[in-house]
Order: structure tokens, then sequence, then C-alpha cells
């Protein structure tokens, strides 16, 4: 896992970071061989629960989201979400980290904030629990998914929070929905690659919520970019073994026994 890990922190200026999401263990083998970093993101709540934000997901849902997700992830580093509520003191955070790595087996935890987080995110390194940073647009605790760095105090408390992040041992920092030029400029500034979803090209690497790319997951954001779509090739299925129930096309002789 640390060499992992150091070949993650060794692509910074070098090559970028390729990193999607995913929540089962088909969809994790299916993207394992294409990206560096495979990430059970919390977005599993409002994809596949249709939660209204990310705060209702559980330790338990993302532990066994992760659990089926390991399974199809063979030469990915392997992070995992820490949800809502559950890294609201170092204790906290650390009884839960090691929950999801002892029960999952993934190899790094993700955690949203800055300032207000850093001795959290020192007290998990102390204890060897690799973790991903994530500023900007915090989903958790958002009560605008606006991007940030419009004024001089977002920008400002946003290059702070990078260099406190960096500091407390990080490995790697999300930016989400961050504005161009300060994405540029946190990732000149920090020696732990960037990985940017709506922050631009700038940032050391990219992620997006692999059901969004696919087209399964229906969403407007500016920063999505459908590769393809998946709900066609459902549809068509679907409709295809209608028509052949209907028709008493299946099962053939060959499907049967
Ligand atoms: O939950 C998630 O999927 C994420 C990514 C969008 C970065 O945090």
């Amino acid at each position: 896992m640390q060499k992992k890990i150091s070949i993650i922190k060794s692509k910074k200026n070098k090559s970028k970071i390729v990193c999607l999401t995913a929540y089962s263990k088909n969809t994790a083998s299916i993207i394992d061989k294409h990206c560096d970093v495979i990430l059970v993101g919390d977005s599993l709540g409002s994809v596949l629960y249709n939660f209204s934000s990310t705060k209702k997901v559980t330790l338990d849902m993302m532990i066994e989201h992760s659990k089926s997700v390991r399974m199809g992830v063979k030469k990915s580093l392997m992070v995992v979400d820490m949800p809502h509520n559950t890294y609201r003191n170092s204790k906290e955070a650390i009884k839960n980290a090691k929950k999801i790595i002892l029960k999952t087996k993934c190899d790094a935890v993700k955690l949203e904030g800055g300032k207000k987080i850093v001795q959290i995110i020192k007290n998990l390194v102390k204890n060897k629990i690799q973790v991903m940073g994530h500023l900007g647009v915090l989903p958790q605790s958002a009560t605008s998914f606006k991007f940030k760095g419009k004024n001089i105090v977002e920008r400002k408390n946003l290059l702070r929070d990078s260099k406190l992040l960096e500091e407390a041992g990080v490995f790697s920092i999300v930016l989400e929905c961050v504005e161009s030029s300060l994405a540029k400029e946190i990732t000149r500034i920090v020696r732990v690659p960037t990985i940017g979803i709506g922050a631009s090209v700038h940032c050391d690497g990219q992620v997006l919520v692999t059901d969004d790319l696919i087209g399964l997951n229906e969403i407007s954001a500016r920063f999505v970019k459908k590769y393809s779509n998946i709900k066609k090739y459902i549809n068509d299925a679907a409709l295809k073994f209608k028509q052949d129930v209907t028709e008493t096309k299946f099962p053939s002789k060959k499907h049967s026994y």
C-alpha cells in the first residue's frame, strides 16, 4: 500500500492521475485497469439511494459497498470516503477509519474539510492511516454548490487550507469546483498531487463519478462529461428481452434443461 501511495505522489508534475468512483465489484473490475485511484465516494448516497445530500450516508453503507468494490480492485489505490459525522473528533475519526480499513482492506480514507479538521488529519496520519484531503465544495456540509474562489476571502482560505492539509500529511487533495486560476495556484504551491473535479485541467489529476461519466446518473453539472450512454444499452436489452418473452422466443431450447 505504501508503494501505491508513493507512486501516486511521484506523479506530481510528471503524469496525470486518473481517478473514478466505484460502488460495486462489477464497475470496479472494469475501470481498475484504467485508473490510478478508485474512490468509493459517499456520492453513492445521491447516486444510488436518491438522498438529497450525502449527509445521510452511514459508515455501514460505506463499508458494505467498499467490501464489494475491494473484490474488483486489483491494481488501483482504493480510497474510501469517511461519511458525515464519523470524524467529529480525533478519537471518533481514528476508531472509524480503522474500522473502514480493517473491514474493507482499502488503502486510504478521504475526509472533507480544511483548517477545522487539520488536527484530526494529523492524528490519523500519526496512527499510520493514509489520508486524502478534499477542499472546495464540500458536499457533506455545503449549503451552496457554487464554485469556490470567487472572492479574495475564499481564495485566501483555500490557499491556506491546502498548505495546512499538506503539512498535516495528506498524500493528495481533491479540489471540487474550484476556479481555474486558483486550482492552478494551489497545485503549484502544494507538493502533494491535487485531483480536480470541476477544478480545471491544471490539477495533477482528475476524478469523476463513474455513473455520471457513463450516462447512468442524470446530472447536469458543468464539470461532468458524458463519455457513454449506458442507459440506451440497458433500455435496448430490456426491450429485446420483453419482445422475446412475449413472443415466446425466450427461453429457447439452448437456454432450457
Ligand atoms: O463522493 C464522491 O464521489 C467524491 C468525488 C466526487 C470526489 O467525493
